[in-house]
């Protein structure tokens, strides 16, 4: 993929960031979509982190529940790159309580977070790939989106909902050499996960056949299979990463 334009949303959080270093390193030239709440100093110091280890990642503020938002944010890397071959949509947010007690801010926040982004980043993008005839597109699920979870009625929503768009897509610009799929990881070791108390995360880990998490870097490398110029077959498919805790 040398000199491949991927943006990576979320590019700075527990697997987006694994994403940016593996496609870093096989050559793709990366921008990473952060919001921080638009503290920019802190992304500022991400990317020099990064720098530190060897991965030179470009950076794009956004916030990506708003469509005009993600326009500008397109906008600017076009301006500065050119075009945008591969895009990993990545960002996403828990609102974890059970549905009887759930209320419409905790509902809304995550259906646009997860499942609007989606619309919101790929509409902008993906007219250019058509007229290119060249795209890569990867949207992150979840085990959760296939199999439910007691206290994520909004999360298995919106991770759900992003098969259906996936499989869809897929089928539009399946003649514009454009593939669309969606990646499942099971239970990740990043700070989403690790936002969920000791005692049922260690119960998770119970149900899990490999017996532990996975780690960001085993997502990233299957972003990087997918988004391959070379594996321009595999499309509206959904590659699961859940050490065996959910088979379909
Ligand atoms: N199945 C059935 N009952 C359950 C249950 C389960 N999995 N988990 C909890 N309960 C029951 C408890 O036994 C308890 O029952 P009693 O009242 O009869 O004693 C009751 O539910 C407790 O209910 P509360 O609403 O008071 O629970 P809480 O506020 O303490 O916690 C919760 C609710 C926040 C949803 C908590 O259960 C939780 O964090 N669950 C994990 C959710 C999860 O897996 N999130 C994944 C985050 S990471 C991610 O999302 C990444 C990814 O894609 C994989
Ligand atoms: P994370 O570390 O919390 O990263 C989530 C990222 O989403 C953050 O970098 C955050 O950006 C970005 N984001 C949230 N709201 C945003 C907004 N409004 N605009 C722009 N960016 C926003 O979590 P993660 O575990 O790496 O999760 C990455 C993806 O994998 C998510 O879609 C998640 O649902 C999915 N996933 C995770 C697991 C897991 O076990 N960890 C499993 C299955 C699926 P900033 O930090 O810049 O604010």
């Amino acid at each position: 993929m040398k000199n491949r334009i991927a943006l990576v949303t979320g590019g700075m959080g527990g697997i987006g960031t694994a994403i940016c270093q593996h496609l870093s390193q096989s050559g793709a030239v990366v921008i990473a979509s952060y919001n921080r709440n638009g503290d920019h100093d802190a992304a500022k110091t991400w990317q020099n982190e990064q720098q530190q280890l060897g991965y030179l990642v470009a950076a794009s503020y956004v916030d990506v529940t708003n469509f005009d938002s993600c326009e500008k944010m397109i906008k600017d890397i076009e301006s500065e790159f050119g075009h945008i071959d591969i895009l990993v949509n990545n960002a996403g947010i828990t609102r974890d309580v059970q549905f009887h007690k759930m209320n419409l801010t905790q509902w809304k926040d995550v259906l646009q977070t997860n499942l609007d982004s989606i619309f919101n980043v790929t509409r902008h993008i993906i007219n250019g790939m058509i007229e290119r005839r060249y795209g890569r597109i990867v949207n992150i699920s979840s085990i959760n989106g296939q199999k439910g979870q007691f206290g994520q009625a909004n999360y298995a929503a919106s991770k759900a909902g992003v098969h259906g768009f996936t499989k869809s897509l897929a089928q539009e610009v399946a003649r514009r050499g454009i593939t669309v799929n969606t990646i499942s990881p099971g239970y990740i070791e990043t700070p989403m996960v690790m936002s969920v108390t000791k005692e049922i995360r260690d119960k998770i880990i119970t149900q899990i056949p490999i017996g532990r998490l996975g780690k960001p870097e085993e997502v990233a490398r299957a972003v990087g299979f997918l988004v391959a110029e070379e594996n321009g077959f595999i499309t509206g498919s959904n590659l699961t990463i859940n050490g065996g805790q959910y088979l379909t």
